[in-house]
């Protein structure tokens, strides 16, 4: 028996579609991009990527002007983040960040850091809440050329003000670049609304879609001003020994994950049909049941939020007199049970929660497919842990 309740490091299981796009693609069709005689197969891969890449620009509400082209494939938001703020962020420039980043922005603005790129990292309060204000203040003090924000804590699924945080940094002519790691595919994200430099997403967690896959929503302009990252072929003008400049060949060098990107566009066409507000409330509801069992188990402590109001269903958990991580195998052991203790690639997260002293937490992260069965489950067996006497 298992139940999974990891949702946050990656979703599981995946809708069936998306194993099967993914075994399509191989067996029936298979070829390269961009890379061939312009074939049936050839053109088919052409299609499925410009299809994926419509989807992607739909479903974020990209800009008007941005063609599909303006959508970047990456293997992960990690990849993304590090093509943005390595390729934009040159020494002597100021970035704005908050005290809730996961490493994947976090160690590449401490490597630029090294270089003569100066950062301000914003505390957060205990719950992992930027303040507005706090944010007015700093952007009102000084000038920065780029913020850069996760959009929810893969710690204790606090959700920050994206929109007031998007305003402030528009009125103060800051470009915000957004983490969605935690967020896309479960709360809406309108790119163009918001007025965002560029999105990051990763293909594996809310999206649905295969490990291996994510990529990069970008406003035009602040695409031309990003330097590429990684150089190489890319089925286009061949005949220039430097790096093309058009887009979307200027990121992407290198042949695609495209059995991946066959599986993220099943993942889409099922996110879209199923209605991300959906998953959002059936998450919350199960998220509801937890936190309020959660509570009443004697020797539980819960860090961030204490209710499910702004925040998605992403659960800290420490126990008096006890080593998270030896529950975390106890869950397990006894019934299935698979969390991720630790400090969840996030320590600037943990300190701010308070919980950086406990080596971190037991991290519960419900997803769509758990049922009220894993929940109670869950529920029961960390009761039963916590009632037995502690090992002197
Ligand atoms: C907020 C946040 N940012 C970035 C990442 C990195 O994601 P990936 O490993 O898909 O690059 C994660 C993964 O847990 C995350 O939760």
């Amino acid at each position: 028996m298992s139940i999974y309740l990891n949702n946050a490091a990656t979703s599981w299981p995946k809708p069936h579609i998306v194993p099967q796009a993914m075994y399509d693609f191989m067996v029936n069709s298979g070829a390269n991009l961009a890379r061939g005689t312009a074939a049936k197969r050839d053109l088919g891969t052409m299609d499925l990527v410009l299809n994926c890449r419509e989807l992607l620009a739909e479903f974020f509400h990209s800009y008007e002007d941005a063609d599909p082209r303006y959508v970047t494939f990456t293997s992960n938001i990690t990849e993304s983040l590090n093509i943005v703020l390595k390729g934009y962020l040159k020494p002597g420039m100021k970035v704005l960040t908050s005290s809730m980043e996961h490493n994947a922005s976090m160690r590449p603005l401490r490597r630029l850091e090294q270089k003569g790129v100066h950062i301000t990292v914003l505390p957060c309060d205990m719950e992992g809440v930027l303040s507005l204000r706090d944010l007015d203040k700093v952007l009102k003090e000084d000038s920065f050329d780029l913020m850069i924000i996760t959009h929810a804590s893969n710690v204790c699924g606090t959700v920050q003000d994206i929109s007031g945080i998007a305003r402030l940094c528009r009125e103060a002519g800051v470009p915000l670049v957004v983490d969605s790691a935690q967020t896309a595919g479960v709360l809406p994200i309108h790119v163009s609304d918001l007025g965002l430099a560029a999105l990051c997403f990763t293909g594996h967690k809310g999206l649905m879609g295969p490990q291996g896959t994510g990529g990069i929503i970008w406003k035009p302009d602040f695409a031309e001003k990003v330097e590429w990252f990684i150089e190489g072929g890319t089925g286009s003008f061949s005949h220039l020994e430097l790096q093309p400049d058009s887009m979307p060949d200027k990121f992407e060098a290198g042949t695609p994950n495209l059995p991946g990107i066959a599986g993220l566009r099943a993942a889409l066409q099922w996110l879209v049909k199923e209605g991300p507000e959906k998953i959002h409330a059936r998450e919350t509801q199960l998220g509801l049941r937890f936190i309020e069992g959660v509570k009443k188990i004697p020797g539980v402590i819960l860090a961030g939020k204490q209710t499910m109001e702004g925040r998605l269903p992403v659960f800290p958990l420490n126990f008096t007199g006890r080593d998270h991580a030896i529950v975390a195998a106890e869950l397990v052991e006894r019934a299935g049970i698979e969390t991720r203790p630790g400090l969840h690639c996030a320590p600037v997260a943990h300190k701010t929660l308070g919980t950086d002293g406990m080596g971190g937490a037991l991290r519960i992260s419900i997803g769509y497919f758990n049922t009220e069965k894993d929940i109670d489950c869950c529920l029961e067996t960390l009761a039963s842990i916590l009632s037995e006497p502690l090992k002197a």
